[in-house]
């Protein structure tokens, strides 16, 4: 229906250094998202990274979150490349955060994110940025509710795990930084038994 592909959003989230370095991207289960088109693209990925793609989604969102919110978490690929495990350099980070640069923290900030490699992605749904955040849960992991991965995963307000942006505007902003290249829509589905 017109409304609802009207209210289609794209979000950029990234799992910081910590989630990837403490497996958090890694998982023991199988999932029923890993449709046959999805396993194949994985293959046929040149990427170093192709065994954490899968399970960034299993084992953060899934099964609980994901189940909860069907396909709003329908990861969309870069047309070349793929959601991507990548090391961002200082300057890069420092882009990504400008509009905390006078923030005590900044500095800290950026240590943090060029400490390791990180998870890129986007995510498309209905309304998925304000959707994103909440699964995603307050900023400060003390005050983000159980359930939430901040809640579930985290601890300290500088080691939050997760980046989702916080408004259609950043996220546009934030995919045309960490996806240069474009990005293409995976394919599923599930579609219809998600939106009218
Ligand atoms: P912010 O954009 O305010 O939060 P969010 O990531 O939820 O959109 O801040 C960016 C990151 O900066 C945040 O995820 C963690 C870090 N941060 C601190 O380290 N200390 C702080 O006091 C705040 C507000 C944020």
């Amino acid at each position: 229906r017109n409304e609802a592909s009207a209210a289609m959003e794209q979000t950029f989230i990234m799992i910081k250094p910590d989630g990837v370095q403490r497996g958090l991207v890694c998982s023991p289960f199988p999932s029923p998202l890993i449709s046959s088109s999805f396993a194949s693209f994985i293959h046929s990925s040149a990427l170093h990274c192709v065994k954490i793609l899968p399970t960034t989604i299993l084992f953060l969102f899934s099964p609980s979150t994901l189940e909860k919110k069907g396909e709003i978490f329908l990861v969309i690929f870069v047309r070349r490349s793929g959601l991507k495990l990548v090391g961002v350099e200082r300057s890069f980070a420092e882009k990504h955060y400008a509009d905390l640069s006078a923030k005590p923290f900044f500095g800290s900030l950026v240590e943090y994110i060029i400490s390791g490699p990180v998870v890129a992605m986007v995510w498309t749904g209905k309304n998925v940025v304000v959707t994103g955040r909440k699964i995603i849960g307050a900023t400060n992991p003390a005050e983000s509710a159980p359930g939430t991965i901040r809640g579930d995963y985290a601890i300290e307000i500088g080691r939050n795990v997760i980046h989702g942006s916080d408004s259609v505007e950043s996220a546009r902003k934030e995919i045309a930084l960490w996806f240069p290249e474009g990005i293409s829509e995976w394919q599923s589905n599930l579609h219809p038994w998600i939106y009218e």
